[in-house]
Protein backbone atom coordinates (compact mmCIF):
# COMPACT_ATOMS: atom_id res chain seq x y z
CA UNK A 1 0.00 0.00 0.00
CA UNK A 2 1.09 3.67 -0.93
CA UNK A 3 2.16 5.15 2.48
CA UNK A 4 3.71 8.49 3.41
CA UNK A 5 6.33 9.28 5.79
CA UNK A 6 8.30 12.50 7.11
CA UNK A 7 12.30 12.32 7.03
CA UNK A 8 14.10 15.05 7.75
CA UNK A 9 17.65 15.94 7.56
CA UNK A 10 19.30 17.30 10.67
CA UNK A 11 21.18 20.43 10.80
CA UNK A 12 24.54 19.28 10.80
CA UNK A 13 23.86 17.44 7.29
CA UNK A 14 21.16 19.48 5.77
CA UNK A 15 23.27 21.79 3.83
CA UNK A 16 25.91 20.16 4.03
CA UNK A 17 25.51 16.78 2.85
CA UNK A 18 21.91 17.30 1.34
CA UNK A 19 22.58 16.62 -2.20
CA UNK A 20 24.31 13.15 -1.88
CA UNK A 21 21.35 12.10 1.03
CA UNK A 22 18.74 13.22 -1.52
CA UNK A 23 20.37 11.15 -4.45
CA UNK A 24 20.06 8.30 -1.82
CA UNK A 25 17.03 8.79 -1.45
CA UNK A 26 15.46 8.88 -4.64
CA UNK A 27 17.53 5.76 -5.56
CA UNK A 28 16.39 3.75 -2.76
CA UNK A 29 12.86 3.90 -4.49
CA UNK A 30 11.31 6.59 -2.11
CA UNK A 31 9.19 10.17 -4.19
CA UNK A 32 9.72 13.06 -2.67
CA UNK A 33 6.51 14.26 -3.08
CA UNK A 34 7.03 17.76 -0.57
CA UNK A 35 10.48 19.35 0.25
CA UNK A 36 12.06 22.62 1.77
CA UNK A 37 14.68 23.97 4.35
CA UNK A 38 12.58 24.07 7.37
CA UNK A 39 13.93 26.61 10.57
CA UNK A 40 12.18 25.00 14.09
CA UNK A 41 11.71 27.27 16.69
CA UNK A 42 12.57 25.84 20.18
CA UNK A 43 8.69 25.41 21.18
CA UNK A 44 8.18 23.76 17.72
CA UNK A 45 11.01 21.68 18.37
CA UNK A 46 9.90 20.31 22.04
CA UNK A 47 6.46 19.90 20.08
CA UNK A 48 7.86 17.63 17.61
CA UNK A 49 9.74 15.94 19.83
CA UNK A 50 7.12 16.05 22.26
CA UNK A 51 7.60 12.09 23.29
CA UNK A 52 10.64 12.07 24.07
CA UNK A 53 10.08 15.11 26.93
CA UNK A 54 11.81 13.87 30.18
CA UNK A 55 14.42 11.80 28.66
CA UNK A 56 17.70 13.20 29.88
CA UNK A 57 18.31 13.70 25.70
CA UNK A 58 15.57 16.11 25.93
CA UNK A 59 17.16 19.41 25.90
CA UNK A 60 20.01 19.26 23.63
CA UNK A 61 18.29 17.73 21.13
CA UNK A 62 15.40 19.89 21.26
CA UNK A 63 18.31 23.01 21.33
CA UNK A 64 19.97 21.35 18.45
CA UNK A 65 17.44 21.05 16.31
CA UNK A 66 16.08 24.41 16.50
CA UNK A 67 19.96 25.82 16.03
CA UNK A 68 20.38 25.97 12.21
CA UNK A 69 17.24 24.74 9.04
CA UNK A 70 16.81 21.04 8.59
CA UNK A 71 15.86 19.79 5.08
CA UNK A 72 12.22 18.31 5.44
CA UNK A 73 10.86 15.45 3.11
CA UNK A 74 7.71 14.15 2.84
CA UNK A 75 8.06 10.56 0.88
CA UNK A 76 5.95 7.95 -0.66
CA UNK A 77 6.47 4.43 -1.75
CA UNK A 78 5.03 1.35 -0.72
CA UNK A 79 5.34 0.46 2.92
CA UNK A 80 7.38 3.84 3.47
CA UNK A 81 7.28 3.83 6.86
CA UNK A 82 9.26 0.77 7.73
CA UNK A 83 11.25 0.85 4.51
CA UNK A 84 12.36 4.27 5.61
CA UNK A 85 13.70 3.35 8.59
CA UNK A 86 14.99 0.84 7.65
CA UNK A 87 17.40 2.43 4.72
CA UNK A 88 18.18 5.30 7.63
CA UNK A 89 19.45 2.52 9.95
CA UNK A 90 19.71 2.35 13.52
CA UNK A 91 19.35 5.35 15.72
CA UNK A 92 22.25 5.24 17.18
CA UNK A 93 25.37 5.74 14.03
CA UNK A 94 27.72 3.48 15.54
CA UNK A 95 25.58 0.51 15.58
CA UNK A 96 24.36 1.70 12.20
CA UNK A 97 28.12 1.11 11.16
CA UNK A 98 28.49 -2.36 12.60
CA UNK A 99 24.99 -3.26 11.12
CA UNK A 100 23.61 -1.82 8.15
CA UNK A 101 27.08 0.01 6.93
CA UNK A 102 25.04 0.97 3.83
CA UNK A 103 22.53 2.91 5.55
CA UNK A 104 22.38 6.57 5.61
CA UNK A 105 23.27 6.50 9.32
CA UNK A 106 26.16 4.94 9.27
CA UNK A 107 27.97 7.13 5.91
CA UNK A 108 26.36 10.42 7.81
CA UNK A 109 25.75 10.07 11.66
CA UNK A 110 28.33 11.34 14.57
CA UNK A 111 26.81 9.60 17.45
CA UNK A 112 23.65 8.20 19.14
CA UNK A 113 21.83 11.67 19.06
CA UNK A 114 23.17 13.29 16.17
CA UNK A 115 22.56 10.36 13.73
CA UNK A 116 21.98 12.50 10.72
CA UNK A 117 18.75 11.76 9.57
CA UNK A 118 14.86 11.28 10.91
CA UNK A 119 11.91 8.84 10.16
CA UNK A 120 8.52 8.72 11.50
CA UNK A 121 7.74 5.51 13.28
CA UNK A 122 4.06 4.87 12.96
CA UNK A 123 1.21 5.86 10.88
CA UNK A 124 0.18 8.26 13.34
CA UNK A 125 3.52 9.89 13.68
CA UNK A 126 3.42 10.60 9.94
CA UNK A 127 0.70 12.38 9.63
CA UNK A 128 1.11 14.26 13.12
CA UNK A 129 4.97 15.42 12.35
CA UNK A 130 3.81 16.17 8.45
CA UNK A 131 1.22 18.38 9.68
CA UNK A 132 3.60 20.33 11.66
CA UNK A 133 6.13 20.61 9.30
CA UNK A 134 3.66 20.76 5.82
CA UNK A 135 0.46 22.48 7.54
CA UNK A 136 -0.25 23.19 3.79
CA UNK A 137 -0.21 19.84 2.77
CA UNK A 138 -3.34 19.54 5.08
P1 LIG B 1 15.11 10.57 15.81
O1 LIG B 1 14.86 9.39 14.93
O2 LIG B 1 15.01 11.92 15.21
O3 LIG B 1 14.12 10.49 17.06
C1 LIG B 1 14.44 10.90 18.35
C2 LIG B 1 15.84 11.41 18.44
O4 LIG B 1 16.34 11.52 19.75
C3 LIG B 1 16.78 10.42 17.78
O5 LIG B 1 16.61 10.43 16.40
C4 LIG B 1 18.12 10.92 18.28
O6 LIG B 1 18.55 12.08 17.57
C5 LIG B 1 17.74 11.29 19.70
N1 LIG B 1 18.03 10.20 20.64
C6 LIG B 1 17.38 9.03 20.76
N2 LIG B 1 17.91 8.28 21.73
C7 LIG B 1 18.93 9.00 22.24
C8 LIG B 1 19.87 8.76 23.29
N3 LIG B 1 19.86 7.63 24.00
N4 LIG B 1 20.78 9.72 23.55
C9 LIG B 1 20.79 10.86 22.85
N5 LIG B 1 19.92 11.15 21.83
C10 LIG B 1 19.00 10.22 21.54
Amino acid sequence: MTQRTYAMLKPDVASLHRDAIVKMVTEGGFKIVAQKEYQFTLAAAQEFYAEHEGRPFFDDLTTWISSAPVYAMVLEKDNAIVDWRTFIGPTNSEKARAEAPDSIRAKYGKDGSHNAVHGSDSVESAKREILLVFPELA
